[in-house]
Protein backbone atom coordinates (compact mmCIF):
# COMPACT_ATOMS: atom_id res chain seq x y z
CA UNK A 1 0.00 0.00 0.00
CA UNK A 2 1.31 3.49 -0.95
CA UNK A 3 0.16 6.41 0.81
CA UNK A 4 -0.34 9.29 -1.73
CA UNK A 5 0.29 13.07 0.17
CA UNK A 6 0.14 15.70 -2.28
CA UNK A 7 -2.70 18.51 -1.49
CA UNK A 8 -5.18 17.60 -4.33
CA UNK A 9 -7.47 21.01 -3.51
CA UNK A 10 -5.95 23.05 -5.57
CA UNK A 11 -7.73 26.03 -4.14
CA UNK A 12 -6.11 25.49 -0.91
CA UNK A 13 -2.56 26.70 -1.41
CA UNK A 14 -1.75 26.21 2.12
CA UNK A 15 0.22 22.94 2.75
CA UNK A 16 -0.64 23.19 7.03
CA UNK A 17 -4.44 23.35 5.70
CA UNK A 18 -6.83 21.28 4.13
CA UNK A 19 -7.81 18.70 6.89
CA UNK A 20 -8.89 16.04 5.11
CA UNK A 21 -9.37 12.82 7.20
CA UNK A 22 -7.64 9.81 5.53
CA UNK A 23 -9.30 8.04 2.78
CA UNK A 24 -9.04 5.31 0.05
CA UNK A 25 -8.85 7.80 -2.80
CA UNK A 26 -7.35 8.06 -6.94
CA UNK A 27 -5.08 10.61 -8.11
CA UNK A 28 -6.65 12.94 -10.23
CA UNK A 29 -3.92 13.34 -12.76
CA UNK A 30 -5.41 10.39 -14.53
CA UNK A 31 -5.08 7.25 -16.69
CA UNK A 32 -2.13 7.40 -18.73
CA UNK A 33 -1.44 5.99 -22.58
CA UNK A 34 -0.90 2.85 -21.41
CA UNK A 35 -3.95 2.16 -20.19
CA UNK A 36 -2.49 2.61 -15.88
CA UNK A 37 -4.62 4.74 -13.98
CA UNK A 38 -2.92 5.79 -10.95
CA UNK A 39 -6.90 6.18 -9.70
CA UNK A 40 -5.96 3.12 -7.75
CA UNK A 41 -6.88 1.96 -4.54
CA UNK A 42 -4.30 1.08 -3.38
CA UNK A 43 -3.32 4.63 -2.99
CA UNK A 44 -4.59 6.20 0.55
CA UNK A 45 -4.51 9.77 0.73
CA UNK A 46 -2.60 11.66 3.59
CA UNK A 47 -4.38 13.98 5.95
CA UNK A 48 -2.15 17.26 7.35
CA UNK A 49 -2.95 15.47 10.52
CA UNK A 50 -1.39 11.99 9.73
CA UNK A 51 2.07 14.15 9.20
CA UNK A 52 3.72 13.43 12.32
CA UNK A 53 2.83 9.76 12.79
CA UNK A 54 5.88 9.36 10.12
CA UNK A 55 8.41 11.30 12.57
CA UNK A 56 9.84 10.42 15.60
CA UNK A 57 12.22 12.95 17.72
CA UNK A 58 15.48 12.19 19.28
CA UNK A 59 18.75 14.03 20.13
CA UNK A 60 16.57 17.47 18.85
CA UNK A 61 16.22 16.11 15.33
CA UNK A 62 13.52 14.49 13.44
CA UNK A 63 14.03 10.95 12.08
CA UNK A 64 11.54 8.94 10.20
CA UNK A 65 9.80 6.73 12.62
CA UNK A 66 9.82 2.86 10.74
CA UNK A 67 11.81 1.09 13.59
CA UNK A 68 12.34 -1.85 11.79
CA UNK A 69 14.26 0.26 8.32
CA UNK A 70 17.98 0.81 8.75
CA UNK A 71 18.21 4.56 7.40
CA UNK A 72 20.08 6.26 9.73
CA UNK A 73 19.99 9.80 8.79
CA UNK A 74 17.54 12.57 10.07
CA UNK A 75 15.20 14.01 7.81
CA UNK A 76 14.39 17.20 9.25
CA UNK A 77 15.05 20.80 8.01
CA UNK A 78 19.06 20.73 8.37
CA UNK A 79 19.11 17.79 6.93
CA UNK A 80 16.64 18.96 3.80
CA UNK A 81 18.66 21.81 3.63
CA UNK A 82 21.92 19.65 2.63
CA UNK A 83 20.20 17.43 0.19
CA UNK A 84 18.75 20.72 -1.62
CA UNK A 85 22.66 21.88 -1.83
CA UNK A 86 23.82 18.42 -2.99
CA UNK A 87 21.03 18.66 -5.72
CA UNK A 88 22.66 21.88 -7.22
CA UNK A 89 26.52 20.57 -6.69
CA UNK A 90 25.46 17.30 -9.04
CA UNK A 91 23.21 19.99 -11.43
CA UNK A 92 26.42 22.04 -11.46
CA UNK A 93 28.67 19.05 -12.06
CA UNK A 94 26.66 16.82 -14.41
CA UNK A 95 25.34 19.92 -16.00
CA UNK A 96 22.01 18.66 -16.37
CA UNK A 97 19.63 16.64 -14.07
CA UNK A 98 20.56 13.25 -15.56
CA UNK A 99 22.90 11.35 -17.95
CA UNK A 100 22.77 8.81 -20.75
CA UNK A 101 19.45 8.89 -22.98
CA UNK A 102 17.35 10.58 -20.65
CA UNK A 103 15.81 12.53 -23.39
CA UNK A 104 15.24 9.66 -25.53
CA UNK A 105 13.09 7.41 -23.52
CA UNK A 106 11.18 10.03 -22.22
CA UNK A 107 10.26 11.36 -25.60
CA UNK A 108 6.43 11.13 -26.82
CA UNK A 109 5.85 8.75 -29.31
CA UNK A 110 2.94 8.25 -31.87
CA UNK A 111 1.21 5.34 -29.74
CA UNK A 112 2.73 7.10 -26.22
CA UNK A 113 2.15 11.20 -25.75
CA UNK A 114 2.74 10.44 -22.17
CA UNK A 115 5.42 8.74 -20.61
CA UNK A 116 6.58 8.01 -16.82
CA UNK A 117 9.17 7.99 -15.05
CA UNK A 118 9.28 6.80 -10.86
CA UNK A 119 12.07 8.46 -8.34
CA UNK A 120 13.14 6.05 -5.87
CA UNK A 121 14.02 7.54 -2.31
CA UNK A 122 12.90 10.99 -3.67
CA UNK A 123 13.83 12.64 -0.11
CA UNK A 124 12.47 16.63 -1.16
CA UNK A 125 11.81 15.65 -4.35
CA UNK A 126 13.63 18.57 -5.78
CA UNK A 127 15.11 16.20 -8.43
CA UNK A 128 11.40 15.09 -9.52
CA UNK A 129 10.00 18.69 -10.00
CA UNK A 130 13.04 19.72 -11.98
CA UNK A 131 12.75 16.84 -14.19
CA UNK A 132 8.85 17.29 -14.40
CA UNK A 133 8.71 21.34 -15.85
CA UNK A 134 11.78 19.87 -18.66
CA UNK A 135 9.60 16.82 -19.43
CA UNK A 136 5.86 18.36 -18.88
CA UNK A 137 4.46 15.31 -21.15
CA UNK A 138 5.94 12.65 -18.75
CA UNK A 139 4.13 11.00 -15.51
CA UNK A 140 6.62 11.13 -12.54
CA UNK A 141 6.53 9.16 -9.50
CA UNK A 142 8.36 9.70 -6.72
CA UNK A 143 8.25 7.84 -3.18
CA UNK A 144 10.07 8.05 0.15
CA UNK A 145 9.37 6.75 3.74
CA UNK A 146 8.62 10.04 4.65
CA UNK A 147 6.69 12.88 3.03
CA UNK A 148 8.97 15.49 3.04
CA UNK A 149 7.89 16.61 -0.30
CA UNK A 150 6.32 19.53 -1.69
CA UNK A 151 2.16 18.89 -1.29
CA UNK A 152 1.83 20.92 -3.99
CA UNK A 153 3.95 19.51 -7.20
CA UNK A 154 3.13 20.12 -10.59
CA UNK A 155 0.43 18.56 -12.35
CA UNK A 156 2.57 15.81 -13.73
CA UNK A 157 3.89 15.05 -10.74
CA UNK A 158 2.49 12.53 -7.31
CA UNK A 159 4.92 11.94 -4.53
CA UNK A 160 4.04 9.43 -1.71
CA UNK A 161 5.28 7.18 0.93
CA UNK A 162 6.57 3.86 0.32
CA UNK A 163 9.32 1.30 1.71
CA UNK A 164 11.35 0.98 -0.51
CA UNK A 165 12.33 -2.57 0.12
CA UNK A 166 8.86 -3.46 -0.36
CA UNK A 167 7.81 -4.19 -3.74
CA UNK A 168 5.84 -0.95 -5.65
CA UNK A 169 2.64 -1.06 -7.07
CA UNK A 170 3.36 -0.11 -10.42
CA UNK A 171 2.31 -3.13 -13.20
CA UNK A 172 5.10 -4.34 -14.81
CA UNK A 173 6.41 -2.44 -18.22
CA UNK A 174 5.02 0.94 -17.24
CA UNK A 175 8.29 2.88 -16.90
CA UNK A 176 10.19 4.75 -19.09
CA UNK A 177 12.59 5.84 -16.36
CA UNK A 178 13.66 4.75 -12.84
CA UNK A 179 15.96 7.19 -11.00
CA UNK A 180 17.89 6.00 -7.96
CA UNK A 181 19.86 8.67 -6.19
CA UNK A 182 21.48 9.00 -2.71
CA UNK A 183 20.16 5.54 -1.96
CA UNK A 184 23.24 3.69 -0.38
CA UNK A 185 22.09 3.96 3.41
CA UNK A 186 18.38 3.35 3.16
CA UNK A 187 18.17 0.28 0.52
CA UNK A 188 18.83 -3.42 2.61
CA UNK A 189 18.61 -5.40 -0.63
CA UNK A 190 19.67 -3.50 -4.15
CA UNK A 191 19.80 -6.56 -6.64
CA UNK A 192 15.86 -6.93 -4.97
CA UNK A 193 15.50 -2.77 -5.78
CA UNK A 194 16.92 -3.62 -9.06
CA UNK A 195 14.59 -6.37 -10.07
CA UNK A 196 11.62 -4.58 -9.16
CA UNK A 197 13.15 -1.45 -11.39
CA UNK A 198 13.24 -4.19 -14.11
CA UNK A 199 10.00 -5.17 -13.13
CA UNK A 200 8.21 -2.02 -13.52
CA UNK A 201 10.44 -0.88 -16.80
CA UNK A 202 9.22 -0.90 -20.39
CA UNK A 203 12.17 -3.17 -22.63
CA UNK A 204 14.18 -0.15 -23.46
CA UNK A 205 13.46 1.70 -20.40
CA UNK A 206 16.32 3.27 -18.37
CA UNK A 207 17.75 2.67 -14.85
CA UNK A 208 20.02 5.54 -13.63
CA UNK A 209 21.77 5.97 -10.14
CA UNK A 210 23.78 8.41 -8.87
CA UNK A 211 25.30 7.34 -5.51
CA UNK A 212 28.46 9.18 -3.70
CA UNK A 213 31.39 7.31 -2.11
CA UNK A 214 30.73 7.27 1.33
CA UNK A 215 33.90 9.70 2.38
CA UNK A 216 35.70 12.10 0.57
CA UNK A 217 39.71 10.95 -0.78
CA UNK A 218 41.67 12.09 -3.37
CA UNK A 219 42.08 11.88 -6.90
CA UNK A 220 45.65 12.95 -7.45
CA UNK A 221 48.34 11.49 -5.46
CA UNK A 222 50.79 14.07 -6.04
CA UNK A 223 48.44 16.33 -4.25
CA UNK A 224 46.72 14.05 -2.16
CA UNK A 225 47.88 11.24 0.15
CA UNK A 226 44.97 8.79 2.31
CA UNK A 227 47.68 8.58 4.99
CA UNK A 228 47.04 12.13 5.73
CA UNK A 229 43.28 11.90 6.24
CA UNK A 230 43.52 9.50 9.61
CA UNK A 231 40.05 11.64 11.17
CA UNK A 232 37.84 11.05 8.04
CA UNK A 233 39.07 7.57 7.66
CA UNK A 234 38.03 6.57 11.41
CA UNK A 235 34.65 8.23 10.89
CA UNK A 236 33.73 6.53 7.86
CA UNK A 237 35.13 3.02 9.36
CA UNK A 238 32.82 3.89 12.80
CA UNK A 239 29.58 4.74 10.18
CA UNK A 240 29.90 2.05 7.90
CA UNK A 241 30.29 -0.34 11.75
CA UNK A 242 27.40 0.91 12.59
CA UNK A 243 25.08 0.32 9.25
CA UNK A 244 22.44 -1.63 11.12
CA UNK A 245 22.03 -3.48 7.57
CA UNK A 246 25.63 -3.96 7.37
CA UNK A 247 25.28 -2.84 3.70
CA UNK A 248 28.25 -2.79 1.30
CA UNK A 249 28.68 0.29 -0.36
CA UNK A 250 26.68 0.39 -3.21
CA UNK A 251 29.26 2.29 -5.46
CA UNK A 252 31.35 -0.51 -6.86
CA UNK A 253 28.48 -3.49 -6.78
CA UNK A 254 25.74 -0.99 -8.77
CA UNK A 255 26.95 -1.76 -12.32
CA UNK A 256 28.07 -5.92 -11.18
CA UNK A 257 24.42 -6.25 -9.77
CA UNK A 258 23.06 -4.65 -12.90
CA UNK A 259 25.18 -6.80 -15.32
CA UNK A 260 23.95 -10.23 -13.02
CA UNK A 261 20.29 -9.45 -12.57
CA UNK A 262 20.75 -10.55 -16.73
CA UNK A 263 17.89 -7.62 -17.23
CA UNK A 264 20.25 -4.67 -18.22
CA UNK A 265 22.21 -4.03 -21.34
CA UNK A 266 24.50 -1.02 -21.95
CA UNK A 267 25.72 -0.66 -18.83
CA UNK A 268 27.26 2.74 -18.59
CA UNK A 269 29.82 4.20 -15.31
CA UNK A 270 31.18 7.38 -14.41
CA UNK A 271 32.73 9.15 -11.91
CA UNK A 272 32.94 12.70 -11.17
CA UNK A 273 35.28 14.11 -8.90
CA UNK A 274 34.35 17.52 -6.83
CA UNK A 275 36.70 19.25 -4.80
CA UNK A 276 35.96 19.76 -1.28
CA UNK A 277 37.43 23.12 -0.14
CA UNK A 278 39.18 25.88 -1.85
CA UNK A 279 42.02 24.06 -3.08
CA UNK A 280 41.44 24.12 -6.79
CA UNK A 281 41.48 27.93 -8.14
CA UNK A 282 39.27 27.03 -11.16
CA UNK A 283 36.55 25.54 -8.88
CA UNK A 284 36.41 27.22 -5.27
CA UNK A 285 32.77 28.49 -5.17
CA UNK A 286 31.73 24.73 -5.93
CA UNK A 287 34.24 23.50 -3.70
CA UNK A 288 33.56 25.78 -0.76
CA UNK A 289 29.56 24.80 -1.31
CA UNK A 290 30.62 21.16 -1.26
CA UNK A 291 32.88 21.52 2.13
CA UNK A 292 29.97 22.73 3.59
CA UNK A 293 27.62 19.81 2.60
CA UNK A 294 30.22 17.88 4.12
CA UNK A 295 30.53 19.64 7.53
CA UNK A 296 26.66 19.51 8.20
CA UNK A 297 26.94 15.71 6.89
CA UNK A 298 28.82 15.42 10.52
CA UNK A 299 25.96 16.69 12.25
CA UNK A 300 23.26 14.57 10.83
CA UNK A 301 25.78 11.59 11.70
CA UNK A 302 26.24 12.60 15.09
CA UNK A 303 22.55 11.03 16.35
CA UNK A 304 23.80 7.69 14.99
CA UNK A 305 27.36 8.00 16.70
CA UNK A 306 25.50 8.11 19.86
CA UNK A 307 22.85 5.63 19.29
CA UNK A 308 22.67 2.90 22.38
CA UNK A 309 25.07 0.17 21.07
CA UNK A 310 27.47 2.55 19.82
CA UNK A 311 29.92 1.77 22.35
CA UNK A 312 31.24 5.33 21.67
CA UNK A 313 30.77 7.97 24.54
CA UNK A 314 30.72 11.42 24.56
CA UNK A 315 34.22 12.30 24.60
CA UNK A 316 35.02 9.48 22.20
CA UNK A 317 32.27 11.15 19.72
CA UNK A 318 33.27 14.52 20.23
CA UNK A 319 36.91 13.19 19.30
CA UNK A 320 35.95 11.51 15.98
CA UNK A 321 34.00 14.64 14.81
CA UNK A 322 36.84 17.15 15.78
CA UNK A 323 38.98 14.88 13.71
CA UNK A 324 37.13 14.53 10.46
CA UNK A 325 36.58 18.14 10.90
CA UNK A 326 40.19 19.13 11.29
CA UNK A 327 40.95 17.22 7.87
CA UNK A 328 37.90 18.65 6.06
CA UNK A 329 39.00 22.41 6.69
CA UNK A 330 42.78 21.75 6.51
CA UNK A 331 43.68 19.41 3.70
CA UNK A 332 44.71 20.21 0.65
CA UNK A 333 42.98 18.13 -2.44
CA UNK A 334 40.29 16.45 -1.03
CA UNK A 335 37.34 15.33 -3.21
CA UNK A 336 33.90 13.52 -2.76
CA UNK A 337 33.55 10.91 -6.02
CA UNK A 338 30.19 11.15 -7.24
CA UNK A 339 29.19 7.86 -9.55
CA UNK A 340 27.14 7.61 -11.84
CA UNK A 341 25.45 4.40 -13.89
CA UNK A 342 22.89 3.63 -16.41
CA UNK A 343 21.49 0.95 -18.48
CA UNK A 344 18.91 -0.25 -20.38
CA UNK A 345 16.41 -2.72 -19.94
CA UNK A 346 16.52 -5.89 -22.18
C1 LIG B 1 20.23 10.79 1.18
S1 LIG B 1 18.52 11.00 0.91
C2 LIG B 1 18.41 11.19 -0.86
C3 LIG B 1 17.14 11.86 -1.31
C4 LIG B 1 17.04 12.11 -2.82
N1 LIG B 1 17.11 10.89 -3.59
C5 LIG B 1 18.11 13.07 -3.27
O1 LIG B 1 19.01 12.68 -4.02
O2 LIG B 1 18.05 14.24 -2.86
C6 LIG B 1 17.87 9.39 1.17
C7 LIG B 1 16.36 9.37 1.24
O3 LIG B 1 15.93 8.01 1.38
C8 LIG B 1 14.79 8.00 2.19
N2 LIG B 1 14.59 6.66 2.72
C9 LIG B 1 15.25 6.06 3.72
N3 LIG B 1 14.82 4.82 3.91
C10 LIG B 1 13.83 4.62 3.00
C11 LIG B 1 12.97 3.52 2.71
N4 LIG B 1 13.06 2.38 3.39
N5 LIG B 1 12.07 3.65 1.72
C12 LIG B 1 11.98 4.82 1.02
N6 LIG B 1 12.76 5.89 1.26
C13 LIG B 1 13.68 5.79 2.24
C14 LIG B 1 15.09 9.05 3.25
O4 LIG B 1 13.93 9.48 3.91
C15 LIG B 1 15.78 10.14 2.41
O5 LIG B 1 14.85 11.08 1.97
Amino acid sequence: MSIDFNAHNQQDPDPEDGNDPTHVEGHPNGVSDDGFSDASSDVTELGSADFEAYFQERDERLFHSHGGLPYPLPVDTPEQERLKALHGIVHTVLGADFVGPVSQVLAPSPGRHQTRALDICTGTGTWVMDMASQFPHTKFNGFDIVPIATRHPLSNVQFEIHDVNEPVRWPDNTMDLVHARATDMAVSDYPAMLAEAARVLRPGGLFMSGEWERGPSFDNPTIGDTNRIPGIDRLVNVVDSLLSHKALPLVPHIPIWLDASGQFQDITIQCYSVPIGDWDPTKQVLGEKFRDVWVRYVDSLKPMLGQPGSGLDEAQINDLITGYLDNIWNVPGLVGKYHTVHAKKI
